[in-house]
């Protein structure tokens, strides 16, 4: 079989649509704002503005600087890098950045397929006239039902290698045309009707309003793990997306572009969902049952405007997911097709499937299999179900380590020149700083997060 040929995106700004789109995920508008709530609000804010700039830009221009300078999927383009010993040692990052973003994928397809089954809910007004306590128990009803988590899971890893398998232009391209700028606008539209009737400037101070007793270095880990997973560092997706740039395009500029991007969607998710629940006294909203459990409760107290803004509201979660799914997809799908393995609509269906069978354990991990341990022999992994465990190694684990590595492989590994070539800054102030960056700061910082992820230092 033919190698399929590597391919560009038509222009930088469709590479931003699709690099963004990555980013911006549930991680933005599911998870940032409840742990914004359960973690002093402005502080929090505050560190993780921090960390985006010192560690989240560095890391991402070098993702970038790695996938573009080879032209090639994250394994092969690590490989090709060189055949010394030292270069073999560094394959089995290239292993690593090819399977972390399945891992991912296994459990992102799960809540990506929530998000679908509360827009059509919603719709359909299941959440009608809610009884007190009711909208916990919808939500642990799916939690406890396989069926209806599986049906909603197959269905957006169903949309997700449907979009891989038409390719670069006509798949990933064609699907974030339409699918950011209608993120944005629902976005705009929610925040817009929050602040009108709710308590927006009470959210304006929680958020920006630091309480800087609350800084700790808790804090500090959690902002830098949630800052790293929020931007798709270490999984593979910025690293392929970064392959597909032309040489003419600035690695600095769409790493800042992705970054500021990412974190005013976060930011914009607090402002579109804080003012609704401070003003309707939902108090104890906080926990991952923010977006699941308090707002629905909220839209429903707003009578058929709630509904429709709620609708509006799960859309936008599930557009946010697909985008984020395609590309955990795309670094194995190019993979294959380019070392000619399979085509690429093969590729992506045979990929896609064997994921979704793990993604079948992952649902069955909040209910028939609940009190499966599979590492439960291990003293740190007792009580962890599957679920806690495939998400523990892919995202606190390798995720983390790969973005360790990967600084202390364009640091110390690869060739200067290379790097000064492909950043396109010469040896500007700028560069320097980045460079010192990722050579020190970067992975001490990030061997951190990784120890605290591990051994959870910081109790
Ligand atoms: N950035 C995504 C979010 O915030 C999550 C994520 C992590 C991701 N790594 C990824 C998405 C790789 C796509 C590809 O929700």
């Amino acid at each position: 079989m033919q190698a399929a040929k590597h391919e560009h995106w038509t222009s930088s700004f469709t590479f931003l649509l699709a690099a963004v789109g990555s980013a911006v995920g549930l991680g933005n508008i599911w998870r940032f704002p409840y742990i914004v709530a359960e973690n002093g609000g402005g502080a929090f804010v505050l560190i993780y503005l921090v960390i985006v700039v010192i560690f989240g830009i560095p890391l991402l221009m070098s993702e970038l600087m790695i996938g573009r300078s080879a032209q090639k999927p994250p394994l092969s383009a690590i490989q090709s890098f060189g055949t010394t010993r030292a270069h073999k040692l560094w394959q089995a990052l290239g292993w690593s950045y090819l399977l972390v973003p399945l891992g991912i994928l296994t459990f992102y397809s799960v809540v990506a397929g929530w998000t679908l089954d509360y827009a059509v809910n919603t719709a359909i007004g299941s959440f009608n006239n809610l009884q007190d306590g009711e909208s916990a128990k919808i939500f642990h009803t799916l939690l406890a039902s396989p069926g209806e988590q599986i049906f909603w899971m197959t269905v957006s890893i169903g949309i997700t290698v449907a979009i891989v398998a038409r390719g670069l232009k006509s798949g990933l391209e064609k699907s974030v045309e339409i699918l950011m700028p209608a993120l944005f606008v629902i976005l705009i539209v929610l925040v817009l009707y929050a602040s009108f009737t709710g308590d927006f400037m009470r959210s304006l101070r929680f958020m920006f309003e630091p309480d800087f007793s609350k800084i700790t270095p808790k804090l500090v880990l959690l902002a830098a793990g949630q800052a790293f997973f929020s931007l798709s560092l270490g999984s593979g997706a910025i690293m392929v997306y970064g392959s597909y740039l032309t040489k003419d395009i600035s690695i600095p500029k769409m790493a800042v572009g992705v970054a500021i991007a990412d974190t005013f969607v976060a930011l914009l998710a607090g402002f579109a969902i804080f003012p609704i629940v401070f003003s309707f006294g939902v108090e104890n909203a906080s926990g991952p049952g923010l977006v699941f459990v308090t707002l629905p409760i909220v839209f429903n107290d707003m009578g058929w405007i709630g509904q429709i803004f709620g609708v509006l509201f799960f859309l936008l979660l599930a557009f946010a997911a697909i985008t984020s799914t395609i590309s955990l997809l795309e670094p194995m799908v190019a993979e294959l097709s380019e070392r000619g393995k399979f085509k690429r609509a093969r590729a992506a269906l045979y990929t896609g499937a064997a994921f979704w069978v793990v993604g079948i354990f992952v649902a069955m991990s909040s209910n028939i299999l609940k009190d499966v341990h599979p590492l439960g022999f291990i003293g740190r992994f007792h009580g962890m179900n599957i679920e806690q465990v495939i998400e523990f190694f892919s995202a606190n684990v390798f995720m983390v380590l790969n973005g360790m590595l990967v600084a202390i492989f364009i640091g110390w590994s690869i060739k200067r020149s290379l790097t000064l070539e492909e950043m396109g800054m010469g040896g500007s102030v700028v560069f320097k700083i980045w460079f010192l960056l990722v050579r020190f700061l970067v992975p001490i910082g990030v061997l951190f997060i990784f120890l605290d992820g591990i051994f959870n230092i910081s109790g």
